[in-house]
């Protein structure tokens, strides 16, 4: 059986296996093109003692067990990018705070040699029409001026109230749509949020990794939006950094989300790969909901979707394969740096 994992693609003249879910790429001579041909039209004849078959099977190309047949409802577009971009091999995952400010002081020294994208250029010939200059007169003006990502909190807990206020308006139900009855929606995508959904499916679900949170034990949990509730998955819990690519300065946040999307909502209503976009839209949405609440309560928030999916799923314990997580958002009392002490020191 040829593996589901992989697509072919010509690359200067050379044609490429590549195994999107193991993120490897081979390329392939025309032997190996000419036998995988054969072997796709007749699937049983793989001879192990052939060193070609025997390539192709310890590259995972071919399968000689039974594959799984996790399902997916779009087309293979969305698949590729979606697993191709999953749990990618990290060479150097800091262990630490110090680990994580050297690497990325590094990585900032590389951009430098690099040319610098241009800005777009005005042109003098435009004369353009200029708008009111901006005012800030309302508590939103103020609340959007004040979010800014930080990366630096303070050892102090978040209390339940604060909590329960921002996971309510950033993903529990606020009223219902009024839709005639003969529209046959059901009752469960009637709902609505705070923040837009694609489809009103409301295929955004989130996990409160709760790290210090007054009257609330260490753990991660489900918020069930339905019934404003908080469900126990797991109580040990690594460190927020060796979930979130070696990102240790938020190892003391004190509370986060991790945003899944339930993708077989989303295949329910539409089959294109296209909708793939609308899970990651919808999550940005409601990720820039929550921030918004935090800041409005006094709270610094940071971001980040360099997720290690295969550490971070398993304490999700998700119910199905057809929940993907996607993004995390985080926030605490902070000192408002954005840059944490760790890298201004070394920078200094
Ligand atoms: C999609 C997305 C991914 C991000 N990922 C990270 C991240 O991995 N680590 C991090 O420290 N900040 C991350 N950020 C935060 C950005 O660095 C930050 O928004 C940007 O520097 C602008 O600063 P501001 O949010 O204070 O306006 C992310 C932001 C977005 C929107």
């Amino acid at each position: 059986m040829i593996s589901k994992d992989c697509f072919f693609i010509v690359v200067d003249s050379t044609l490429i296996c590549w195994d999107f879910q193991a993120h490897k790429q081979y390329e392939m001579s025309t032997a190996h093109a000419q036998r995988l041909m054969y072997l796709i039209e007749n699937p049983g004849c793989v001879d192990q003692a052939c060193a070609i078959d025997q390539a192709l099977i310890s590259a995972g190309v071919v399968k000689v067990d039974q594959e799984s047949t996790e399902a997916w409802g779009w087309d293979v577009l969305s698949r590729i990018y979606h697993f191709g971009t999953k749990n990618i091999p990290l060479e150097d995952v800091p262990v630490d705070e110090t680990a994580w400010a050297k690497l990325y002081l590094e990585h900032c020294e590389s951009l430098w040699q690099k040319q610098v994208p241009l800005e777009r250029q005005h042109s003098g010939a435009e004369s353009g029409i200029p708008l009111p200059s901006r005012t800030c007169e309302g508590e939103l003006e103020k609340v959007l001026l004040r979010r800014s990502t930080v990366r630096e909190f303070l050892d102090f807990p978040l209390r339940l109230e604060s909590l329960a206020k921002i996971l309510q308006y950033t993903l529990g139900f606020v009223d219902e749509r009024e839709l005639p009855e003969s529209c046959g929606l059901p009752d469960a995508f009637r709902k609505r949020r705070c923040s837009p959904s694609g489809g009103g499916l409301n295929s955004t679900e989130g996990y409160v990794l709760a790290n210090n949170v007054d009257g609330l034990d260490k753990g991660l949990y489900y918020y069930e939006a339905a019934s404003n509730r908080l469900l126990l998955k797991s109580v040990d819990i690594p460190q927020l950094g060796a979930l979130l690519s070696g990102q240790h300065f938020a190892n003391n946040l004190p509370v986060g989300v991790f945003f899944t999307s339930r993708f077989d909502k989303l295949w329910w209503k539409y089959e294109h790969s296209r909708a793939y976009r609308n899970a990651l839209l919808e999550v940005g949405h409601v990720a820039q909901t929550f921030q918004l609440m935090s800041t409005s309560l006094g709270l610094g928030t940071w971001l980040t979707g360099a997720l290690c999916e295969k550490e971070i799923e398993p304490l999700l314990k998700l119910e199905n394969a057809h929940e993907q997580v996607l993004f995390f958002v985080g926030c605490g009392y902070a000192s408002g740096e954005a840059t944490p002490e760790s890298l201004r020191e070394l920078a200094r």
